[in-house]
């Protein structure tokens, strides 16, 4: 993030304020989120592409009503993926001709809600829901802008859970065998459907090009066999997410303007060589703006010391507010911010308060041997996938998230309060 620093105490600052006194005001564990730093990454990616494309922010990375005015003010387009994405997106005022609705299973209620409100386009992800959007909008009297989300077959090096391209997953409808040709032959035929486009999205935390090349140069070649056999030009392609961000400093990751770089030319090129007009691109990238821009401070509860094997260091939060460690095995950093110390570096394992083993926020790491209870630690780049994936666990109560901009700071989602709980527990 950008404007988090150590002062000369060696205490962590963010936006000039000091973790300390952050703590004291809103608690631990919460995240921290720098909006100058969000507002500089959405500016990235416009600059990077252009006028001539468009940059949908996936939601489904973080969204709030903040976060979805900010996108408004710096000319971003917003990908939602549920309905409770769509109404947090209306309710903050986002024009719906700059909304994106996703899903591979999206209820007829969303839809309908979707065509309603006359959202840019939806994406359409299988044979079925071709039909479905079709005859919503046709009764509502409306023809939907559509693109068809097609899996290209690529393999992205990441996890396997993140991983959206390769045959045997749930996403899109297949380039092999003919079928997302068969898909726009349906969607072509159906009068509450415009069909703008070809959507493709490979998988999540990629930091190899190859596969966002290959993607784009085979949903290139599918506007070739539109054009041959329906004698159009689709005028969009979308591309999708996917982009990774650097977790720990083993991280290397590609900037937006290498991305840019790297699909405008593949884009022109293949279509230069099918004598093709090149169409609008867009991209969804969500991690890569919201993930660097927050950090999640927690406060040590309990250390011990394991002789021979490690030292695990216990804090008030855990797999409640970031499921990525257990889940995907993911890599963060932590720091010992609230101090300087001098202390030998110790192996320890972050550890949350969370009823089982697998309750890691942080596997493997060096913190000073002096870290004790009231320590506070912060760990870096947890904006996207951890405030948005959090849950009850333990009816845990979701922490906040806190803005700071020009040295100050304001809640843009509040902390859960047992209240919270108990409303919704009717029984
Ligand atoms: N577009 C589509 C259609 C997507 O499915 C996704 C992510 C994105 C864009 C944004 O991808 P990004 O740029 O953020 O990588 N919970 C997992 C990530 C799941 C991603 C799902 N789709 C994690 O914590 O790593």
């Amino acid at each position: 993030s950008r404007t988090v620093r150590r002062n000369a105490d060696g205490v962590l600052t963010v936006g000039g304020l000091d973790v300390a006194a952050l703590a004291e005001e809103f608690g631990t564990p919460a995240y921290f989120l720098d909006e100058d730093d969000f507002r500089a990454r959405c500016r990235a990616w416009k600059d990077a592409f252009g006028p001539g494309a468009d940059v949908f922010y996936a939601g489904k990375a973080f969204l709030s009503r903040a976060i979805v005015r900010w996108l408004d003010e710096e000319g971003l387009n917003l990908d939602v993926c549920s309905g409770g994405e769509l109404a947090t997106a209306l309710a903050a005022g986002m024009p719906a001709e700059r909304i994106a609705l996703h899903g591979n299973n999206k209820s007829a209620e969303e839809i309908t809600r979707a065509v309603e409100a006359g959202v840019g386009r939806i994406v359409l992800d299988s044979f079925q829901e071709i039909v479905r959007v079709a005859h919503i909008a046709e009764r509502l009297g409306k023809r939907q802008r559509v693109q068809i989300r097609v899996t290209v077959g690529v393999e992205a090096h990441t996890h396997e859970f993140i991983a959206t391209a390769h045959e045997d997953q749930k996403f899109g409808i297949a380039l092999a065998g003919g079928q997302a040709a068969e898909a726009v032959r349906r969607a072509l035929k159906l009068d509450g459907l415009e069909l703008i486009g070809i959507h493709s999205h490979i998988g999540s935390q990629i930091f190899d090009m190859a596969g966002f090349e290959v993607s784009a140069r085979r949903v290139v070649q599918l506007l070739t066999e539109v054009r041959d056999e329906h004698g159009i030009e689709l005028p969009e392609i979308d591309l999708g997410g996917g982009l990774g961000i650097a977790y720990t400093s083993d991280d290397d990751p590609r900037e937006p303007h290498e991305i840019a770089k790297a699909l405008g030319d593949i884009v022109s090129r293949e279509c230069a060589a099918a004598g093709l007009s090149v169409p609008r691109l867009s991209v969804e990238p969500g991690r890569a703006i919201v993930g660097p821009t927050a950090f999640t401070l927690y406060e040590v509860g309990t250390v011990k010391e394991l002789e021979g094997l490690r030292t695990y260091v216990s804090v008030d939060g855990g797999m409640s507010d970031n499921i990525r460690t257990a889940l995907y095995d993911a890599e963060y950093s932590v720091a010992l911010v609230s101090r300087t110390s001098d202390a030998e570096p110790m192996l320890s394992r972050v550890v949350g308060k969370h009823c089982e083993s697998g309750d890691i926020v942080v596997r493997d790491a060096f913190l000073p041997a002096d870290v004790a209870p009231g320590d506070l630690l912060a760990v870096p780049a947890t904006g996207a996938y951890c405030r948005s994936m959090a849950s009850n666990y333990n009816h845990a109560l979701r922490p906040p998230v806190v803005a700071v901009k020009n040295g100050e700071a304001r809640v843009i989602i509040r902390r859960e309060t047992e209240e919270d709980l108990l409303r919704l527990d009717v029984g």
